[in-house]
C-alpha cells in the first residue's frame, strides 16, 4: 500500500511530486523516492525513512526535469532502506509501484537467466527489467510496457517512464487504485484524488485491468486486450482538503477533538431529529423482508462492525454474521439468500474488504459500502454508499472515523428496527433523542483529557495491558487495546470481560492494569464481579464509567474516570472517546511516532 505518482509538466516537477508525496504518506513512509528525466536521461533520488529524509537529499542534490514519477512506500518484499526504495531503473525503464507482484520469483529467475542483475530485493523490479526486455527486443516504449504488463500476476498500480522520452508515463491498475488528472498542457497520475488535489480536480478513475498512455496533451486509456476503453471524468471533490494539524500536536489528536463535529454531521445525515425518526435511505434492498445481514471489514472497521451486530440484532431482530475481511474472502460462506452485505472501510480501498465486497458481489447480494473516502474502490463497487462524514483522516490509527462508522451502524440499526417494526414509535423517537446528545456528550467528554492524560502517564510504565468490557463494550475493550498497540507498541488484548475466568485471569497480577469499560448499564453488575475477581488477584483496575456505576463499583481502582450518564444504545460511541484519549497520551509519553507509528500504513491495499 505505497502511493504512487506522476506528472509530465511544464515547469521543474521533483517539488510538485515531494508535495502529492505528502499527501500519500498515509499509505506508507518507509522510504521515498522521485525519478525524473533530465535532458534526456533518468535520474533518480530515494531515501530510506519518512518524506523529511528525500527532501533534505532533493535540497542537496535537485533534481531537474518536466517529467516524473515518485513513490513513498510500505515494505512489503524486501526491507525498508535506500536499496528498495523505488523508484527502481533497468536500463532505461524507471518505474513506481505500489501491490505486490505475486509471479515474481518465477520472473526472475527467467530474468536472470538472460542475465538481469537484480540490484534490490523488491518484487517491483522484475517489473522495470521485463520492460527493458521488451525495449531491448525492438519494442516501442508503449509496447514494451504492455507486453510486460500481460506477464504480470498480483496487485499493482503502476507508473513506467522511459529514458529520452520527456512524454510519456504509462500507468496500469489491477487492485490498487489509479487515478488520472487532467491538466491543461500538463497531466498526473496518482493513487488517490487528494495526492493531485493541488494540480487538478478533473479526474478519471482507472478500472482494474487498465492501462493508460499519459502524454501532456493527451490520456488514453485500454483494457488488457489492448481494446481503447472510455472511462468517465469526473469532478474530485477532495480538493477543498488541506492537510493541517491546527494547533494540535498530532493529527490523531486533532482527529479526537474532531469528533463532536463530525459525529454530529454524520448523524444528521441519517436521523431526522425534528421528526425523530432515522431518515429513510434509498436501499437496494428492504430491511423489513431481509432475513440476514453479512458484514466484513477490517481492524477498527471490523470493529464497529462488531458494534453494529449488537445494535441490529437487539433492536432489529435482524441476525447478522460479521467476519474479519481477511477471512470471510477465503472461507467460502454460503451466501443466504434474502440477506445485504455490508462492508466498512475508512478509505474504501482496503484490500481483503474489497475482495470479501467483490465475493458478495457473484454470489449476488445487495451490497452498502460504509466508507470515508467516497470516490474510493469500495464505494464505487457497491450499490448503496452509506458514508461517514468523518473528514480527511490522517493519523493511521483511527479515531474519528471510528465513531463516525458506529454513527451510522447505530442509525441503519434505527432504520431496520422501525422497518421491522421490532421497536415502537416512542422507542424510536427516544433512540433518536439519545443519538441526538451524543456531540454535546462527546464535547464533555473531551473535557477529560486532563485527567486521562495523567492515568497514560501510569500506563506508559507497563509492558501488559487487559481491557475488559461486556456486550458493546467487549468489541470496545478490542478496539482500545488495538489503539493502544498500534500507537505505543505495548501489549494489550480486549477480552468479554465473562470470559476471564476461562483463561485470561491467569494473567492477572500488580504488573497487569485492567481497564474495565462499565457504564451503568443493565449488566453492569456483572462486571463487577469480574472486577472484583481481578482486584482479589492483585491487579489493578482503571475504570471508565459513568457518576452511577462510580458510585456503585465496591472495588478499588488505581483510577476510576467517570463520564457523564449516557443511555446505553448510544454509549459505545461515546467511550469510544476516553479509550483513543488514553492511547494517544500513553504513545505521547512513551515518545512513539504518535501519526505515523513503524510497520503500519494509513490505507492497507495489500493482502
Ligand atoms: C485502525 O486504527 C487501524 N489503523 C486499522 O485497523 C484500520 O482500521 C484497518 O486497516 C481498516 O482500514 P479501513 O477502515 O481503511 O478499511
Amino acid at each position: 500500500m505505497c502511493g504512487i505518482v506522476g506528472i509530465v509538466g511544464h515547469s521543474p516537477v521533483a517539488p510538485l511530486i515531494v508535495d502529492a508525496l505528502k499527501r500519500l504518506e498515509y499509505r506508507g513512509y518507509d522510504s521515498a523516492g522521485v525519478a525524473t528525466i533530465e535532458r534526456g536521461e533518468l535520474s533518480r533520488r530515494r531515501a530510506e525513512g519518512k518524506l523529511v529524509n528525500l527532501e533534505r537529499r532533493l535540497r542537496d542534490e535537485p533534481l531537474d526535469g518536466n517529467i516524473g514519477i515518485g513513490h513513498t512506500r510500505w515494505a512489503t518484499h524486501g526491507v525498508p532502506n535506500e536499496t528498495n526504495a523505488h523508484p527502481h531503473f533497468s536500463n532505461g525503464v524507471a518505474i513506481v509501484h505500489n501491490g505486490i507482484i505475486e509471479n515474481f520469483a518465477e520472473l526472475r529467475d527467467e530474468l536472470q537467466r538472460d542475465g538481469y542483475v537484480f540490484a534490490s530485493q523488491t518484487d517491483t523490479e522484475v517489473v522495470a527489467h521485463l520492460v527493458a526486455r521488451e525495449l531491448a527486443a525492438g519494442r516501442k516504449p508503449v509496447e514494451a510496457a504492455y507486453n510486460a504488463l500481460k506477464r504480470l500476476q498480483g496487485a499493482f498500480a503502476l507508473a513506467i517512464m522511459f529514458r529520452g522520452d520527456e512524454d510519456l508515463i504509462v500507468g496500469a491498475r489491477n487492485g490498487p487504485p489509479l487515478a488520472v488528472g487532467h491538466g491543461d498542457g500538463e497531466m498526473f497520475l496518482g493513487s488517490d484524488a487528494i495526492a493531485l488535489a493541488p494540480f487538478t480536480n478533473s479526474i478519471t478513475y482507472l478500472e482494474d485491468g487498465d492501462w493508460a498512455v499519459i502524454r501532456r496533451n493527451e490520456i488514453l486509456i485500454f483494457d488488457m486486450e489492448g481494446k481503447a476503453v472510455e472511462r468517465k471524468r469526473q469532478q474530485s471533490i477532495g480538493t477543498s482538503f488541506l492537510v493541517d494539524k491546527g494547533n494540535y500536536r498530532h493529527f490523531m489528536q486533532k482527529e479526537i477533538h474532531e469528533q463532536p463535529e463530525v459525529i454530529g454531521h454524520t448523524l444528521a445525515h441519517y436521523v431526522d431529529f425534528t421528526k425523530g425518526e432515522a431518515k429513510a435511505l434509498e436501499l437496494p434492498f428492504d430491511f423489513a423482508s431481509l432475513d440476514r445481514i453479512a458484514v466484513s471489514a477490517c481492524g477498527t472497521a471490523y470493529l464497529a462492525g462488531l458494534i453494529g451486530k449488537y445494535w441490529f440484532e437487539r433492536f432489529a431482530r435482524l441476525p447478522v454474521d460479521i467476519d474479519i475481511a481477511s477471512e470471510f474472502r477465503y472461507r467460502e460462506m454460503p451466501i443466504v439468500k434474502n440477506s445485504a452485505a455490508f462492508f466498512v472501510s475508512q478509505s474504501g480501498e482496503t484490500a481483503d474488504t474489497l475482495a470479501s465486497l467483490r465475493y458478495c458481489r457473484q454470489a449476488g447480494v445487495p451490497i452498502g459500502a460504509i466508507v470515508n473516502v467516497r470516490e474510493s474502490t469500495i464505494a464505487r463497487e457497491s450499490d448503496v454508499v452509506l458514508p461517514t462524514l468523518a473528514g480527511p483522516e490522517i493519523g493511521v490509527a483511527s479515531t474519528k472515523a471510528f465513531t463516525c462508522q458506529l454513527s451510522v451502524l447505530a442509525s441503519l440499526a434505527l432504520r431496520a428496527a422501525a422497518a421491522r417494526g421490532t421497536i415502537t414509535p416512542e422507542d424510536e423517537k427516544s433512540m433518536v433523542r439519545s443519538l441526538s446528545e451524543v456531540p454535546r456528550i462527546a464535547t464533555q467528554v473531551l473535557k477529560l483529557e486532563s485527567q486521562i492524560e495523567q492515568v497514560a502517564r501510569e500506563l506508559s510504565h507497563y509492558k501488559h495491558v487487559l481491557y475488559l468490557g461486556r456486550d458493546t463494550n467487549y468489541p470496545l475493550a478490542m478496539e482500545g487495546a488495538l489503539k493502544l498497540k498500534e500507537i505505543s507498541y505495548i501489549h494489550a488484548e480486549g477480552y468479554a470481560a465473562g470470559e476471564l475466568k476461562h483463561g485470561p485471569i491467569a494473567l492477572i497480577d500488580e504488573h497487569m492494569p485492567v481497564i474495565v469499560i462499565a457504564p451503568h448499564d443493565r449488566i453492569f453488575e456483572k462486571t463487577v464481579s469480574n472486577m472484583q475477581e481481578v482486584a482479589a488477584r492483585g491487579g489493578k483496575i482503571i475504570l471508565i464509567t459513568d457518576t452511577k456505576g462510580a458510585a456503585s463499583a465496591t472495588v478499588n481502582t488505581l483510577e476510576t474516570i467517570v463520564l457523564p450518564d449516557v443511555p446505553e444504545f448510544v454509549a459505545p460511541i461515546v467511550y469510544a472517546l476516553p479509550i483513543q484519549m488514553l492511547a494517544y497520551w500513553t504513545a505521547v509519553f512513551m515518545g512513539t511516532d504518535v501519526d505515523q507509528p513503524r510497520n503500519l500504513a494509513k490505507s492497507v491495499t495489500v493482502e
